[in-house]
Order: structure tokens, then sequence, then C-alpha cells
């Protein structure tokens, strides 16, 4: 056996107008304030951080999961803050993103996210996954998304799945916990092989239990609060953006590690110092 990395990065959702896109200088739409900072995040931290583990620990392979709802075609029509609904247009620049990530691995798994985002059949994220390299297809379908997957690098089994416990808002440890359990319950019943390493996407929410068998992750998103996240609770932690990474060699996890960047809210405001204009006169 060798050493393997595996990258994981989830909730793109290319094509909403508070999430990641490609600054592709043909397109009539130009990135917002927010959108450019979650861009700069991406080439600028993300991916030169993921480059340096690489030149770290020099793997004989490198896996990429994409935990679904990498595009948003909002199936349900249920917002007007898309910056397109053609999902050419939508895949194209979510393949040009992933591009470098891409190139890194050997072979992609990607999971299907949310049917209101990605549309019927995989929707927008089967468009995405057949159009990368190296994509491995879902057996015994001509299709390169999954509802969920089992793969095995270097004696470490992992499980990747977009939704994770059916919780009304964000993840959070103690979610993780229940969800690590659950998984070792319905395995043990079943007389299957537990999971070393179990990744949820959906929740928008990076969080990961190290030293525990299953090493529990939930892996961030691409995307900045959307009007339904302020709904539901405005003053909630901002999502956070970043991604997660793997390493395992010989049978063990070497290293699991949080991406996690976090957009900065608007400090309190005061009015400026002085005296008021109408006093002046
Ligand atoms: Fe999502
Ligand atoms: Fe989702």
């Amino acid at each position: 056996m060798g050493t393997s990395v595996e990258i994981q990065i989830s909730d793109m959702h290319v094509g909403h107008k508070t999430a990641i896109m490609y600054p592709d200088g043909n397109l009539d739409y130009k990135p917002n304030k927010g959108q450019k900072w979650v861009f700069w995040v991406w080439q600028s931290q993300f991916l030169p951080a993921v480059e340096k583990l690489l030149d770290k620990y020099k793997p004989d392979h490198v896996h990429l999961s994409l935990l679904g709802d990498m595009g948003d075609i909002d199936w349900k029509k249920r917002t007007s803050f898309v910056w397109t609904r053609d999902t050419e247009i939508i895949r194209d620049n979510a393949v040009t993103l992933l591009k470098p990530l891409v190139n890194m691995a050997d072979s992609v798994h990607s999971v299907r996210g949310t049917l209101a985002h990605i549309g019927e059949g995989g929707g927008i994220d089967e468009y995405i996954a057949s159009d990368l390299d190296n994509s491995v297809p879902a057996e015994g379908y001509k299709q390169f998304s999954h509802w969920y997957a089992l793969f095995e690098l270097e004696g470490v089994l992992f499980e990747i799945a977009h939704h994770g416990k059916n919780r009304s808002k964000w993840t959070d440890l103690t979610g993780l916990i229940s969800l690590g359990n659950e998984i070792i319950l319905k395995r043990t019943k079943n007389g299957q092989r537990i999971p070393d390493v179990v990744s949820r996407g959906h929740f928008h929410w990076s969080g990961h239990i190290p030293d525990t068998k299953p090493y529990t992750v939930a892996v961030a998103s691409w995307q900045l609060p959307t009007d339904y996240v302020y709904r539901i609770d405005p003053t909630v932690e901002t999502p956070h953006v970043g991604g997660h990474v793997v390493v395992v060699r010989d049978g063990e996890i070497i290293k699991g590690e949080r991406f996690k960047y976090m957009y900065e809210r608007s400090k309190v405001w005061k009015p400026k110092k002085g005296i008021r204009k109408w006093l002046k006169k």
C-alpha cells in the first residue's frame, strides 16, 4: 500500500448569486462583492493550500469527492436570485472552476445533492460529473453521479453522501456523533463493514470529529447566506466556506484537515462624530 489524498468539496451552487462562480469575461453577468470574495478564497487560499499538502505528502493516488449541489438550477423556481438558468452555462462554469482539482485527481466521485437545487435524475450534478475527466461511473448505469458512494483508498473505507442527519438547520458536533453511531448500528446489524471515514455535505457547515471511528466529517460550502438562511435565523453563524482533505497511508488516517473560511459580517454601525448639519445653521 501507499499514500492517498482524498479532497472533498461540496455545495458550490454555481448559478446562484450568493455562490462561487468563475469570473468569465464572456458572460453578461458580473460577480458581486460576495461572489468575488468566495472566488478569491477558492483561487488564492484553498487551491494553494491543497497543492501544499500534495507537495508534502507526495501521494501515490489523489481522489476527489464532490458532495452534491455543485450547480443550482433552482428547479422549484423558488428564487429570482440566480444569474442564469442555462444548464450548459452552469455546467461549463462549474467545470472550469473544478479544473485545477480535477487535474490533481486520478479519480473523481460525485454524489447527488438536493432535488430543489439540482433537478431530477441527478440534474445539474450529473451534467457536471459527466463532463469531468476521470469521473467514476455509477455501477450498472450510464451515469456519473451517485446517490452515495463507498470507496477504498489504501485500505481505508470512505462513505460519502450529500444529506446527513435530517436537521432543521446546520449540523453540529452532536449531529456528527449521532450520524457516526447510526452508521455503526445499521452496518453492524447488517453484517457490513463499517466505513472509516463518513462525509456529508448539504449543511454548508464545516465540522469533524477526529480520533473516532468512523471519522465523521461535514464538508463546508462555497456559498454565502441566502434569503432562506436569514429567514430561518437572521443571526445564524455565517455558513462556512471551504473543503476537507484526508490523507491516508497503509490502512490508517494520518491527517484530516478542515479548511474553513468565514466572510466577515458588517461591523456595528455608528454615526460619524460631529454636530448635525442642521445645528450648524
Ligand atoms: Fe447546498
Ligand atoms: Fe443540499
